[in-house]
């Protein structure tokens, strides 16, 4: 993403892997637009957004208490987009909007440093959802972690959930993986069980969009399914996100809102249900990894 005069100007995600396209907004209520239709999305990048939409709206003169309301409104679940907003308010500069994004950046390579220490030669890593760079404003949570241990030989090969229904898996993680020269192969979500149970799988890692007090965490739905699917097969389950994604203000995963998106994403033909997130209890998580290293449970104690 890229701050440009007077547009923020981001990488349309929709439209990968097929058409790298640049989309322009000019108002912060145009950069509410493109988080909320997920042009941008993923819980860092999201918010980096959103800070670049607070420096616009200062540049224009906006009402910065409106613009503001707009972009908070714009997706419940990810915390880093309240955080940001509230890093923003005190001066609503550009400057501090890319000082934001390159420490987010820099919080994902230390994290990538960290999490690598979680892998073993040969692993065979499974993971959710993207959480790469186009998630993160560069570099990558999880997939920063797959980087990490790729460059160091200690990674095999990642298996890529396809991630329904938006396919994030598939059209971007898989996109991602494929520039960074990684060997990963894409799946269908339901085939991830069985592909534990053949012993095809050391380990699954993901990012986050929401980490409780005592480290339950929100991430992209079908994640919580992973986590009990892992546990069932002793496989470890590892979150790796910013601090910018800790929610010390939620004590447990029930405070956590779920946004519901649009049945039509799964069918405009019958009834549908759309949570795009889910909550992974943390007793289902073996390690939280942040910017300042790997947390074991009790998260309560070793997150604060
Ligand atoms: O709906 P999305 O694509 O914004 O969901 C993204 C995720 O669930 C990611 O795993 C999460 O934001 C972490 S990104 C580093």
């Amino acid at each position: 993403m890229e701050e440009d005069g007077p547009a923020v100007v981001l990488l349309d995600q929709r439209r990968l892997p097929h058409e790298v396209v640049e989309l322009r907004c000019g108002t912060a209520a145009e950069v509410a637009d493109a988080i909320r239709e997920m042009a941008i999305r993923g819980a860092p990048a999201i918010g980096i957004a959103a800070a670049y939409g607070m420096a616009l709206a200062s540049l224009r003169g906006d009402d910065l208490a409106e613009a503001e309301r707009v972009l908070a409104a714009s997706r419940p679940t990810a915390v880093n987009l309240p955080w940001a907003l509230a890093e923003m308010r005190p001066h609503a500069t550009v400057e501090r909007a890319r000082m934001l994004h390159e420490q987010e950046v820099e919080r994902c390579r230390q994290m990538a440093t960290h999490a690598a220490e979680l892998f073993q030669p040969g692993t065979r890593a499974l993971t959710h959802c993207n959480a790469g760079g186009l998630a993160t404003g560069g570099y990558g949570s999880a997939v920063g972690a797959l980087r990490a241990a790729w460059e160091r030989g200690l990674l095999e090969r990642v298996l890529v959930d396809e991630t329904r229904p938006l396919l994030q898996g598939s059209r971007l993680t898989a996109w991602e993986l494929e520039q960074a020269e990684i060997p990963h192969a894409v799946i269908a979500d339901s085939a991830a069980g069985s592909l534990m149970a053949r012993g095809e799988v050391d380990l699954v890692v993901t990012g986050a969009d929401r980490i409780a007090a005592n480290g339950d965490t929100a991430n992209k739905i079908g994640t919580y399914s992973l986590a009990v699917l892992a546990a069932h097969h002793d496989i470890p389950f590892y979150v790796v996100a910013p601090t910018s994604t800790l929610d010390r203000a939620t004590p447990d995963g029930s405070g956590i809102p779920i946004e519901e998106r649009d049945p039509t994403e799964l069918t405009d033909r019958f009834p549908a249900r759309n949570p795009a997130f889910d909550v992974t209890p943390a007793a289902l998580i073996t390690a939280i990894v942040t910017e300042r290293g790997v947390r074991r449970p009790p998260y309560a104690e070793s997150l604060k």
